[in-house]
């Protein structure tokens, strides 16, 4: 697998401090993960396109958007072109993933597919060649600080297996609980991109919560 992206949550962060939130771990993360509900994919509420837009012009970190949000047809494109360097969508709000994919990439981010922990993967393993990140949920989506669930890791080696069969470059994304206890499963099952809420933003130094997390990953 490819060296390891560390993408810290920013809803574990101080929302009313959110641009020097993000900075703090400009240099030491990868992307900056942002986490989009809409109070009706999932039950609860956080930022939106306007949030997301500001915070862009704060910052040079990737933005890495998590739609959890129903019609991303319909919202998703308006995210890269706020800048966004990846946008995730879910699968079980989406009837036509190919299609949103298609329209993501053409207006200049990565396509990311994320799969909710009752939803099976089987189904969208053809669908990866589409897709430039398959996020593959360690929890139910919704919030954060919630435990992790060894048992998505399945769901990670089988999407594991056949990117590197059809040797597709995606990368491969967990995120949920993800933190120094977990991360070297979830690497270990063929996951090279981590998403860190509480295990960054909780912690006392974040840029050293990130180092940690990385050298646990690359291990
Ligand atoms: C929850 C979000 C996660 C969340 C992870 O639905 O998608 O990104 O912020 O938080 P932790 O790392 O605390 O589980
Ligand atoms: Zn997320």
């Amino acid at each position: 697998t490819a060296s390891p992206i560390i993408a810290p949550s920013i809803l574990a962060s101080d929302f009313s401090r959110l641009a020097e939130e993000v900075r703090a771990i400009e240099g030491a993360a990868d992307w900056a993960h942002v986490d989009v509900m809409d109070n009706h994919f999932v039950p609860n509420l956080t930022i939106g396109l306007p949030v997301v837009q500001s915070l862009r012009k704060a910052t040079s970190i990737p933005f890495d958007v998590h739609l959890m949000i129903t019609d991303p047809q319909r919202w998703a494109p308006a995210y890269a072109e706020a800048g966004a360097y990846n946008v995730t969508f879910h699968a079980e709000a989406c009837d036509d993933p190919v299609a949103l994919a298609k329209t993501l990439r053409s207006a200049g981010a990565k396509a990311g597919l994320a799969i909710d922990r009752d939803t099976p993967v089987e189904p969208y393993l053809e669908l990866l060649p589409y897709f430039d990140t398959l996020l593959i949920m360690t929890i139910k989506a919704g919030f954060g600080g919630q435990a992790f669930m060894p048992e998505m890791l399945g769901k990670v080696r089988d999407v594991r297996r056949r990117a590197d069969v059809n040797e597709l470059e995606l990368r491969i994304e967990v995120d949920g609980g993800i933190a120094a206890d977990t991360i070297e499963q979830a690497a270990e099952a063929g996951a090279d991109a981590f998403v860190a809420g509480t295990a960054v933003y909780g912690a006392a130094d974040p840029a050293e919560a990130i180092r940690k997390l990385r050298g646990l990953a690359a291990a």
